[in-house]
């Protein structure tokens, strides 16, 4: 470790600036998020709020930190000489020889803040292992910190011993009453947390979305989510790699589903999320897609209401915008498709052939209208059949997407009378979506697109 990354409180302390352009500009910025008393020297008179001169040197002598900007290395090392008049610790933006100390890539999240620091060696790296970290600590941990920061008074004084108070902590950090002050609603948190101080740790259920496979479409909330579950109970079609990012010693219940082969009963899934619920767990359903799109997640729902369990809901990409986006087939277009719907071409009852889709045939025949089929491979010909003879063209265009967004991704564009025959010829193995509407017909297989231009660039 080149340096030490410090924590330096700035309350009742102050704090001189002296500088000009750009990286004044920045450091102002910076260090009016903190709640220092700042004075401010802008020699070439160009920083607001400034004294439009060099300092004096008792203006510094009550310095707790200076900080010395300017793009210009003459203009730095006047201003680091005056600096030295005082016994402040220094940092010359940028010039890590004149400098004291660096000022770390700051990810800043309220009471929370994190320092990313390289000793001033590779700032960029600094940058870069900011950006990772950002997404990791999403925005609304600032709540989470104000709660903390209001709160840890009161629990130094019921638990003056510190062990005790870290295992309180502990709790609390993964409790629903920081899920209340992730969203802001700080007193709330702060009253459920005192309540639930001294009661035993109640579980809860999280139905997630994992999206339609890519692990970069997990949500920052999945993601963080999966980092603290106790236990995870999880589908068929999570992508691959997104159990990766789970918690290392989360147990984990595979309850995947085939079509007609149902692995684990709806009903024994229940039962399952709300034993471990009861055993105090933070229970992850972890569902393809979103918990709400033909996920069954509002059945889970009602049988964990049933049982008086706390469930909440985290959002996922679904299949139709995961596959749309990966096509680039936009499901609207003001020209092509002024309306979309999702359908499941699954009977409830698993049998399609004797009991047809109950669905409004003539509204989904409408032209101009973008029809997305959740698991409709084994019906697509029950599907063609009553679109076309409800009045869709023959030739309207057809996209099927199967295993979308995954690596091993594979699309078939065809037209509503061919759907079925060309499914039975190459029948999908993965998950597959269908895409009706003219719409289907803007898909450019980029493969396909190349070979043509090399063609026409060889003629
Ligand atoms: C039980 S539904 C679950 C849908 C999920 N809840 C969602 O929001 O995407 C399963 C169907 O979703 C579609 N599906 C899910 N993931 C897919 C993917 N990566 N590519 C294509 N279709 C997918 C397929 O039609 C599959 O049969």
């Amino acid at each position: 470790m080149l340096a030490l990354p410090l924590s330096w409180p700035l309350e009742n302390r102050q704090v001189v600036l002296i500088g000009a352009g750009a990286w004044a500009t920045r450091k102002l910025t910076l260090l009016r998020r903190t709640p220092a008393t700042l004075h401010l020297f802008a020699p070439l008179a160009d920083l607001a709020d400034a004294l439009p001169r060099w300092p004096q040197p008792a203006e510094l002598a009550d310095a707790a930190l200076i900080i010395v900007a300017f793009e210009d290395r003459a203009m730095a090392e006047k201003g680091a000489a005056l600096a030295r008049t005082s016994r402040a610790p220094l940092n010359v933006v940028d010039f890590p020889d004149l400098s004291d100390f660096h000022v770390p890539a700051i990810i800043d999240r309220g009471s929370l803040s994190i320092g990313v620091a390289t000793g001033g060696t590779a700032p960029v790296l600094a940058r870069e292992t900011r950006r990772k970290i950002e997404a990791a600590v999403p925005p609304s941990e600032t709540h989470v910190a104000a709660f903390a920061t209001a709160l840890s008074p009161r629990l130094r004084e019921i638990f003056p011993n510190t062990d005790d108070r870290r295992r309180v902590w502990e709790t609390l950090l993964q409790s629903p009453a920081a899920e209340v002050a992730r969203t802001g609603r700080i007193d709330e948190a702060l009253a459920l947390a005192l309540s639930h101080i001294d009661a035993p740790r109640t579980g809860v259920v999280h139905l997630v979305g994992a999206g339609p496979g890519d692990p970069e479409l997990l949500t920052l909330k999945a993601l963080r989510l999966l980092s603290e579950a106790d236990v995870i109970v999880y589908d068929r079609l999570v992508g691959d790699g997104i159990m990766d990012l789970a918690r290392r010693d989360a147990d984990r219940f595979y309850v995947g589903k085939e079509r007609s082969n149902h692995s684990v009963p709806q009903a024994q899934i229940h039962e399952l999320l709300v034993e471990q619920a009861r055993l105090g767990k933070r229970v992850v359903r972890l569902k393809g897609g979103d918990p709400f799109v033909f996920g069954r997640g509002g059945e889970e729902v009602e049988a964990l209401r049933q049982a008086g369990i706390d469930v909440h809901i985290t959002p996922g990409v679904t299949a139709a915008l995961g596959c749309a986006a990966s096509a680039a087939v936009p499901l609207t277009h003001r020209d092509h498709a002024q309306s979309v719907t999702f359908i499941t071409g699954h009977a409830k009852d698993g049998d399609s052939e004797n009991n047809p889709l109950m669905l409004d045939w003539s509204a989904l025949s409408a032209p101009h209208h973008t029809l997305v089929v959740y698991m409709g491979v084994a019906t697509a010909k029950i599907i063609s059949d009553k679109l076309m003879s409800h009045g869709r063209m023959p030739d309207t265009p057809v996209l099927v997407i199967e295993n979308g967004t995954r690596r091993n991704e594979r699309r078939m564009q065809v037209s509503l009378c061919t759907l079925a025959d060309a499914l039975h010829a190459t029948p999908p193995e993965g998950p597959a979506l269908v895409i009706i509407g003219e719409v289907a017909g803007l898909y450019q297989d980029t493969a396909a697109a190349v070979i043509t231009e090399t063609l026409r660039i060889n003629a």
